[in-house]
Formats: C-alpha cells, sequence, structure tokens
C-alpha cells in the first residue's frame, strides 16, 4: 500500500493527514499555535512556530506509522492565505507573518484604489482591495517599517515558507497568489502594472507554479528531523479553500461548499475566468488547473462561536454547550445576533462594523444565545450565497464542511437557511485531504483530480429544508440584513473607545 501527506497549515493549528491509496486518512496529528495579538485588530504569527510543530507532527507520524517510511509517497500543503512572510536576501525572515485576518490596513486599501483604481484593480485581480489581502500588508510595512522592507527581497505566504524550509525551493502556486492582489489571476502571471504602480520590485515575487506542480524532496535535515524518506515527492500545494474545495469534490459547474473553520465561506465552481461580480464576492485560481472559484467570507464563523463560549462556558464540553438548541424554535425566541466581532468582509468589507446581539428579552436562556449565534453565523453566509444568486447562479445543493458539520441542528439550520439540499460527507478533511489527494494526483495515482475524487469523497448524509423553518428564516434574514446599516454609525463612533 502507498500513502500521501496532506499537511493543512491553519490558522489554529497545523493539521498532518497520512492517507492511503483507498482514500482512507490512516494517520491525523494536529499541533496547534497561538495567534500575536499586540494591538485590536492586529494578529500575527511567528513562521519559527509553524516549521517546528509541522516538523515535531512529521516526526510523530512517522513514529506512528507501522508500514515502510518509503512506502509514504508524496507531500503537499494547504494553508491559511494571504499572510505575509518577509525574507531578506538569506531567506530569513524578517519580522512575524502579518495574517489575513489582521485589519490595520484599512489606509493601504483606500492607498490602492486611489492609485489603481478600483476598476482597473478589480479587471487586473477580479478582488477588491481588502484588509486580510497581502499587497495592503507590504505597503503597511513598507510605511511604518522602513528598515525593515529596505532589507525584504523576496515574500512568501504561510504554507509557501514552511514547504520552502522543508525542501530549501522557493515557489509560490496560482491558486494563493491570487489572494496577494499581485496576481493577474485570468493570465496567471505577476501583474508588472500593479507592481509598477506600488514601486515594487518584481524580484520581491516568487516563482509561480500549478498547484500539482512537482518542487522538489525534503532536505536532508528535514528527513533526519522527522524520519521520513528523503525521496519523499513534495507537491506544491494550494490555498485552504482551494484544498478545502478539492477535499469535498468541488470540481465541477454547479458544485458549492459552505466550509466553516475559524472563518466561514460559501465558495462555488468557476470554469470560466470572465465574469463579473463587481468584487463582491472573491474570484481566485483554482487548484484545479485552469479552473477558478468564488468565494464569500464571514470572517467570524467558527470563531464567533468559540469566542462566545470561551467568554461564557470555558469549561465545558462542547456537546453540552450545544445540548437544547434543538428544542428552540427557529429565530431564537427573537434573539438575533450579527458575527460582525472582528469586522466584516462578505457582503459588507468594514472593518470598523462590530457584532450585536438584537432583542435581548429577560426571559432569554443562555440555549437562546447560543442557537442565536449559529443562525446568526449562518444568515451572514446566506449573504454570500444571496449574491451568486442574484447573479444568476442555480444553488440547490451545497456540501457543508469544518465546525458547521458537526452537528445535526446546524446542518438542518443550514438547509433552512440557505433554502437547499445540504450534504454531509462520510469522512470529512477538509484542506488536508485536498492537499493529500494533490499529492496523489501529482503522483500519478489517479489521470484527474475529479477522478481521484470520485474515489475518495463520499456523502454520508443529506438535510432537506424545512418548509415552515425556510419560511420562518426567510423574514428574520430580512431583519437580520438591516442590523448592518443601522449599526455602522454607531460601531464608527464606538470604535475610538477601542484600545
Ligand atoms: C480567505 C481567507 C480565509 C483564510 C483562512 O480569503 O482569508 O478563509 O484563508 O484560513
Amino acid at each position: 500500500m502507498k500513502y500521501v501527506i496532506g499537511v493543512d497549515l491553519g490558522t489554529s493549528a497545523v493539521k498532518i493527514l497520512l492517507v492511503n491509496q483507498n482514500g482512507e486518512v490512516c494517520i491525523e496529528i494536529s499541533k496547534s499555535y497561538p495567534l500575536i495579538i499586540d494591538k485590536s485588530g492586529y494578529s500575527e504569527q511567528n513562521p519559527e512556530e509553524w516549521v517546528e510543530k509541522t516538523t515535531a507532527g512529521l516526526a510523530e507520524l512517522v513514529e506512528q506509522f507501522e508500514g515502510d517510511v518509503n512506502d509514504i509517497e508524496g507531500m503537499s500543503f494547504s494553508g491559511q492565505m494571504h499572510g505575509l512572510v518577509l525574507l531578506d536576501n538569506q531567506h530569513q525572515v524578517l519580522r512575524n507573518a502579518i495574517l489575513w485576518n489582521d485589519t490595520r490596513t484599512t489606509k493601504q486599501c483606500q492607498e490602492i484604489y486611489e492609485t489603481v483604481g478600483k476598476q482597473k484593480l478589480l479587471e487586473i485581480t477580479k478582488n477588491p482591495a481588502l484588509e486580510g489581502f497581502t499587497l495592503p500588508k507590504i505597503l503597511w510595512v513598507k510605511e511604518q517599517e522602513p528598515e525593515i522592507f529596505e532589507r525584504a527581497s523576496l515574500f512568501l505566504l504561510p504554507k509557501d515558507y514552511l514547504r520552502y524550509r522543508m525542501t530549501g525551493n522557493v515557489h509560490m502556486e496560482y491558486s494563493d497568489a491570487a489572494g496577494t492582489l499581485l496576481l493577474n489571476v485570468a493570465k496567471h502571471e505577476w501583474s508588472t502594472e500593479i507592481l509598477e504602480a506600488f514601486d515594487l520590485s518584481p524580484n520581491l515575487c516568487p516563482p509561480l507554479v500549478e498547484s500539482q506542480a512537482f518542487v522538489g524532496s525534503i532536505t536532508a535535515k528535514v528527513a533526519k528531523e522527522t524520519g521520513l524518506s528523503e525521496g519523499i515527492k513534495v507537491f506544491a500545494g494550494g490555498a485552504d479553500n482551494a484544498c478545502g474545495a478539492i477535499g469535498s469534490g468541488i470540481l465541477s459547474e454547479g458544485k458549492t461548499l459552505c466550509s466553516i473553520g475559524t472563518s466561514g465561506v460559501v465558495l462555488s465552481y468557476e470554469e470560466r475566468n470572465d465574469l463579473d461580480f463587481e468584487g463582491k464576492v472573491h474570484y481566485f485560481n483554482h487548484s484545479e488547473e485552469n479552473a477558478y472559484y468564488t468565494m464569500g467570507v464571514t470572517l467570524a464563523a467558527g470563531y464567533s462561536l468559540s469566542w462566545f463560549k470561551d467568554m461564557f462556558a470555558k469549561d465545558e464540553a462542547f456537546d453540552r454547550f450545544l445540548d437544547g438548541i434543538e428544542n428552540v424554535p427557529a429565530g431564537s425566541n427573537g434573539l438575533l445576533f450579527t458575527p460582525y466581532i472582528v469586522g466584516e468582509r462578505t457582503p459588507h468589507a468594514d472593518s470598523t462594523i462590530r457584532g450585536s446581539f438584537v432583542g435581548v428579552d429577560a426571559a432569554h436562556e443562555r440555549q437562546q444565545f447560543v442557537r442565536a449565534v449559529l443562525e446568526g453565523i449562518t444568515f451572514s453566509l446566506n449573504e454570500s450565497i444571496e449574491i451568486f444568486r442574484s447573479s444568476g447562479k442555480k444553488i440547490d445543493s451545497i456540501v457543508s464542511i469544518g465546525g458547521g458539520a458537526k452537528s445535526d441542528v446546524w446542518l438542518q439550520m443550514q438547509a433552512d437557511i440557505f433554502n437547499a439540499k445540504i450534504e454531509k460527507l462520510s469522512s470529512e478533511q477538509g484542506p488536508g485531504m485536498g492537499a493529500a489527494m494533490l499529492a496523489a494526483y501529482g503522483c500519478g495515482w489517479y489521470p484527474s483530480l475529479k477522478k481521484c475524487a470520485e474515489e475518495f469523497i463520499q456523502t454520508s448524509k443529506t438535510y432537506l429544508p424545512i418548509e415552515e423553518n425556510v419560511k420562518a428564516y426567510r423574514k428574520l434574514f430580512a431583519i437580520y440584513q438591516q442590523v448592518y446599516r443601522q449599526t455602522k454609525e454607531l460601531n464608527q463612533k464606538l470604535s475610538e473607545f477601542r484600545k
């Protein structure tokens, strides 16, 4: 039996999967690392920590593996998108990585619009200037830390830096490069026009490759530290959302994914690169060759729930925390939550907005609050689905993965709020599985990613919308949509009191 490894460098942990030729996960290792939050809106990580935790995780995997290590043929990577890792000319890290959920760059986003023009930016990069993306972070360092920027000779994204440390070779692949605002998405090349507009050297940008490209083997040092064979083939990999799509079989037109992790995304496969969503949703290169996907993002999806639990029920087991919410009717007895606790992306790209509970009543109990949080997160994701639908897309079936697929109540809620059939997968590993599938495809196990998905991915359960709940949620969603507008100004005024 042959094996591949999928490494998913997430925001809170690195998850490593050993997958066999039948698509079964044989070993799963997870190692967590902290976020460094020095100020409100800041979010950083130390890249060395990614390398240490991944190396330790791989060593643990090899220790648990009972077969011949030479049968582990390939390895690939998935990772949190957009994070800026700046390197000097010796490839030493110059500062902590600034992550996708860091919102310090509002001013730089404005500068990007002023310099390039919104229409031109959309034409080239297919995306608006958002605080989380990489170019605004590069401009922030250039302005705020000129002594560091002067020494910068290359930038990488998180999983590309990790892969560089594993192989010694520098690359970036299209699906992650698409989230930098420096890539011409349709042409698959770095945009000279944007680089020149900000006086950035093209040398800052690494060479681009396809996700399934073979990019080398691990170094002798990594082989020694992990116990893996030096002959293992390493493939480039993809952005976590692109890999989540592959790992859920979102590989043909009409397929849609709802993935709830720290952030939540609704993602839809696109064959074409010339559609116009006016920047309302993200439009990125897929990790399948010559394919694309569109995506709406809720910044604090799973994070809203874990925040609420940490605040009010820290020591309780998760199952117990959700206990009883199935008995609370749709609408949580008139309690409504907006999950804007770290700002929002889709449909309101706004780093100042914050969350609300609306309609708090003395009769509400904790279960109503918990259900309202789940409903608010799901309403937010529904905003993206509504954008897709209003552009003419037919969305009647959605694969749900991540935290949102771990609870029957939440899966049914998604069916009712999205008014679509929800599919739960039998073994759901998200981006790590997508990375493993890229390695399996790269190793030549299958002629295409689609064929690999047919073998590896099965639906285990479906949830159909319940008409009565659909009706209630339709009314509640209309109320939910008003909260943003009505709290925007209040939050602007409150922002001066935030530390
Ligand atoms: C996507 C995004 C997040 C991160 C999370 O644009 O910022 O989904 O990729 O890992």
